[in-house]
C-alpha cells in the first residue's frame, strides 16, 4: 500500500456528460421506481438497517426456520454474522421454489460453443439433475461441511454440481477451468477436497482443452482426493485418461441414483462456497462465503440492479469459475426464478457477432459482460453488430474493471441503441454481490462512473497515508466500507488472521477494498483501480507476487518483479522484469537438462528462448490467462539500500512514462537518492525502450 498515494495521483479526470434514464414503451414497471425512491430506501438501509434487512431477508428468501437475530459482530474481530439463528437451504431457494410453482419454465439456456446448438433446461429438469448429483456426492461419502472441487467447462452440469453441493450442505470450491494443474492442485490441497468434479474436455472457440488430463496431473499430488467424477462433454474416451479405482463417469453414477434428494438443513452462517482469489502475496486466498447473507445479496442485486422480472432471460457472459459467474449466472438469476444463460463460447467465435446473435436468439433481457470484451468488440467494428436487432434488451451491464468512457459510449450507442441503461457495477469476490452501481431507469449515469452505493453499503474514502476519512465531495483516496453488509466474505479459508490483516486491519474500523476511488462533486463514485499489488488483466484479478513466485521457480531466475502496464484492450497487461542467476559454464551441467541445453542468455537466441521459457513457466504455474505480455531480462532491479524494490520506477519505465535517459526525463521519476545503485535506472530504460 505504500504506493497508494502515487497510484492515485496518476488517475485521470472525470468527464461531465450525464445520461438521464428514459422510460421505454412496453417495458415493465421498474423494481425501483425513481431516484427519490432509491434515496429513500437507501437511507432506510443505512439508518434503520435492521428493519430494512429483516424485511428484505424475509420477503426474498424461503426460510426453513426463520431467524430472530439480524446482525451481530463487526469488522474488528471479523465475526460478522447475519440472520444467524435462521436455517435455510440455498438449492431449495434457487431451484425447488420455482420447480414447484412453474416446473416447465426454462431455468437454464445453454448456448454451446457452436452457434445453433443450444439446450433449454426447465426448472423441474434442473431440480431432478441437481438431486441426482447430490445423491452421487452422498454416495461418495460427501457430507455437510466437506469441500468439493469443481473444475468444469461452461456447461449446465457446472451449475448442477454447485447446486448439488449446496443441497447437501457441502461447500463448493469452483476452480476456473483456465487454471493450470499446479494452480488446481494448490486449491484442492488448501481446502482438502475429497472429491473433484470435472469433465473429459472443455470446448471453447472451436478448441478443446484437456480438463481431465490436467485434473489427473493435479490430483496426482493431492492425497486428500478419493473420487473424481467425470462429465463427458465431448465423449472422447480415447483422449481421456480414466483411473478405474478413483474415477467415476458422471452419466453412470447418476443412472444409479434416485432423482430426489432432501435438502439439508443449513444455518445462515454455514459456508456455501470457497472461491480462490489473488491477493498481495503469492498464495491465493480461499474467500469464504456463507449462506443466507450471500444469497440475499445475490437475489437483491439481480432484482434491483438489473431490474429482473420473472420472465426475464439473464445473460451473464462470465465464467462460473469467477465470482461473477457464481452470483450472476448461478445463484442470483435462479433465486429470482428467472432464466439464466450458460454461454460456453467466446465473443469472437466464430465471428465478432457472437454475443449479439446469442442475445437475439434467446431474447436476452439483461446482458452482462466485462469492459475488456466491449473494448475488443468495439475495435473489431460496428459491422458485426449491425445485423442484430438487440430489441429484447432492457439492461446492459459492465463489471470487473473500470470502463473507459469511449467503451461505455460505444456500448451505449451500438448495443444499447442509445436508450438501454448501462449499469457499471463495482464489486469484488469478497463483497459477494454488487456494492456500487446505477439502478436502471433510475440513476442518471456518467460514462466511467459506477455512480451510487447499493442498499446497506456505506462507502468511506480515506487518505491512504493518514487513514483519515475524507468527507464531502470532490475527494480521492482509498475505498473502504463503514459497516458490514450481508453478502460480505466471512473469512479466508483456514487463515482468519489473513482475512483480518488484508481487509480489517489496514484501516481500523473499516473494510478495505484495495481500490482507489474518487467521489465527484455529485457524490458519484469513480473506481480507479487497485492500489495494492493486484493487477487486473481482462477483468481477471492477478497478484504480482503470484506471478513473481512462478517466475522464480525457474532454475535460472534469481529475482523477478512484476507490474501491470496499461493496455488498450485488456486494461492492464503483465510486464515482468527478471534478473538471472550468474551461470558460469561449469555450473550449467548441474542445472536441469532443459536449462543445460539452453544457449547462453546473453546471445539473441538465448534471450529469446529464455523469455519463452519464462512465459511458459507462468502459464504452467497459473494458467494461460496469465500469459506475460513482456519479459525484460535485466542485470538488476532498482532497490533501496535496505533492499526494497522501487516499483514506481519499474512501473513508470514499463508504461513508457520515461523513455529516455536524458536528465529531464529521469527527473520525472522523483527522488532517486535512496537507490543503492542509481545507474540501474538508465540500464532499465535502455532495455525496455531500445
Ligand atoms: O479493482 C476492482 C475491479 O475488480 C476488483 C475485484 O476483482 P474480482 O474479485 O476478481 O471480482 C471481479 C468481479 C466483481 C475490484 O477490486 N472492479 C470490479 N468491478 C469494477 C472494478 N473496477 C472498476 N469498476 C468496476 N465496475
Amino acid at each position: 500500500m505504500s504506493d497508494a498515494s502515487e497510484l492515485l495521483s496518476a488517475t485521470g479526470t472525470t468527464p461531465e456528460q450525464v445520461y438521464t434514464p428514459q422510460e421505454q414503451p412496453g417495458w415493465p414497471k421498474g423494481n425501483v421506481g425513481t431516484l427519490d425512491e432509491y434515496r429513500k430506501r437507501y437511507k432506510q438501509s443505512i439508518e434503520d438497517g435492521d428493519v430494512f434487512w429483516d424485511k428484505a431477508a424475509k420477503s426474498t428468501l424461503k426460510w426453513t426456520i426463520p431467524f430472530t437475530t439480524i446482525r451481530s459482530g463487526g469488522f474488528e474481530d471479523g465475526d460478522v454474522s447475519w440472520f444467524h439463528d435462521g436455517y435455510l437451504n440455498a438449492c431449495e431457494n434457487a431451484v425447488d421454489r420455482w420447480a414447484l410453482k412453474n416446473p416447465k419454465k426454462t431455468a437454464i439456456i445453454w448456448e454451446s460453443d457452436e452457434p445453433g446448438q443450444h439446450l433449454h433446461i426447465s426448472f423441474s429438469e434442473l431440480f431432478k439433475q441437481v438431486c441426482l448429483v447430490a445423491n452421487v456426492l452422498l454416495s461418495f461419502g460427501v457430507r455437510k461441511g466437506d469441500v468439493v472441487a469443481v473444475y468444469m467447462p461452461m456447461v449446465p452440469e457446472a451449475l448442477y454440481a454447485m447446486l448439488a453441493c449446496a443441497r447437501i450442505g457441502a461447500v463448493h470450491s469452483v476452480v476456473f477451468a483456465g487454471f493450470s494443474a499446479d494452480a488446481l492442485r494448490d486449491r484442492i490441497n488448501d481446502a482438502q477436497c475429497k472429491v473433484v468434479i470435472t469433465a473429459d474436455q472443455g470446448v471453447r472457440g472451436g478448441k478443446r482443452s484437456q480438463l481431465k488430463k490436467i485434473t489427473d496431473e493435479a490430483v496426482a499430488e493431492c492425497p486428500c482426493v478419493e473420487r473424481v467424477l467425470v462429465f463427458q462433454r465431448t465423449g472422447d474416451v480415447l483422449a481421456t485418461p480414466f483411473h478405474a479405482g478413483r474415477d467415476r463417469w458422471w452419466h453412470e453414477e447418476i443412472a444409479k441414483q434416485r432423482p430426489y434428494c432432501p435438502p439439508t438443513l443449513v444455518n445462515s452462517e454455514d459456508p456455501l462456497f470457497i472461491l480462490y482469489t489473488s491477493g498481495s502475496t503469492g498464495k491465493p486466498k480461499g474467500v469464504l462465503h456463507t449462506t443466507a447473507g450471500y444469497l440475499l445479496g445475490a437475489a437483491l442485486t439481480v432484482r434491483d440492479v438489473f431490474d429482473v422480472h420473472s420472465d426475464d432471460v439473464f445473460g451473464c457472459m462470465a465464467d462460473v469459475g469467477w465470482i461473477t459467474g457464481h452470483t450472476y449466472i448461478c445463484y442470483g438469476p435462479l433465486l429470482n426464478g428467472a432464466t439464466t444463460v450458460v454461454f460456453e463460447s467466446m465473443p469472437t467465435y466464430p465471428n465478432p457477432g457472437r454475443y449479439w446473435l446469442t442475445v437475439d436468439t434467446h431474447k436476452i433481457t439483461q446482458f452482462y459482460t466485462a469492459p475488456t470484451a466491449i473494448r475488443a468488440l468495439r475495435r473489431l467494428g460496428d459491422a458485426h453488430v449491425a445485423p442484430y436487432k438487440l430489441d429484447s434488451l432492457r439492461v446492459i451491464g459492465s463489471v470487473g474493471e473500470p470502463i473507459n468512457p469511449e467503451a461505455w459510449i460505444w456500448y451505449h450507442e451500438q448495443i444499447g441503441k442509445s436508450k438501454i441503461p448501462i449499469v457499471d457495477t463495482y464489486w469484488q469476490t469478497e463483497t459477494g454481490s454488487i456494492i456500487v452501481s446505477p439502478l436502471p431507469r433510475v440513476t442518471p449515469t456518467k460514462p466511467g462512473s459506477a455512480t451510487l452505493p447499493f442498499w446497506g453499503i456505506e462507502p468511506a474514502i480515506l487518505d491512504p497515508t493518514t487513514g483519515q476519512e475524507l468527507k464531502g465531495n470532490d475527494v480521492t483516496g482509498v475505498l473502504c466500507l463503514k459497516r458490514p453488509w450481508p453478502s460480505m466474505a466471512r473469512t479466508v479459508f483456514g487463515d482468519h488472521s489473513r482475512y483480518l490483516d488484508v481487509y480489517m486491519k489496514p484501516y481500523k474500523g473499516y473494510y478495505f477494498t484495495g481500490d482507489g476511488v474518487t467521489r465527484d462533486k455529485d457524490g458519484y463514485y469513480w473506481v480507479r483501480g487497485r492500489v495494492d499489488d493486484v493487477i487486473n488483466v481482462s477483468g481477471h484479478r492477478l497478484s504480482t507476487a503470484e506471478i513473481e513466485s512462478a517466475l522464480i521457480l525457474h532454475p535460472r531466475v534469481a529475482e523477478a518483479a512484476v507490474i501491470g502496464v496499461n493496455d488498450d484492450v485488456t486494461g492492464q497487461a503483465i510486464f515482468c522484469y527478471v534478473v538471472l542467476k550468474e551461470t558460469p559454464a561449469e555450473a550449467v551441467s548441474t542445472l536441469s537438462t532443459s536449462v543445460a541445453r539452453m544457449p547462453h542468455p546473453d546471445g539473441p537466441d538465448g534471450l529469446k528462448r529464455m523469455t519463452q521459457e519464462l512465459v511458459q513457466q507462468v502459464r504452467q504455474h497459473i494458467g494461460p490467462f496469465a500469459t506475460p505480455k513482456r519479459i525484460v531480462i535485466s542485470p538488476d532491479l532498482p532497490k533501496t539500500r535496505s533492499g526494497k524494490i522501487m516499483r514506481r520506477i519499474l512501473r513508470k519505465v514499463a508504461n513508457g512514462e520515461i523513455k529516455s535517459t536524458q536528465e529531464e526525463e529521469i527527473s520525472k521519476l522523483g527522488d532517486l537518492s535512496t537507490l543503492a545503485d542509481p545507474g540501474i535506472v538508465a540500464v532499465l530504460i535502455a532495455k525496455v525502450h531500445s
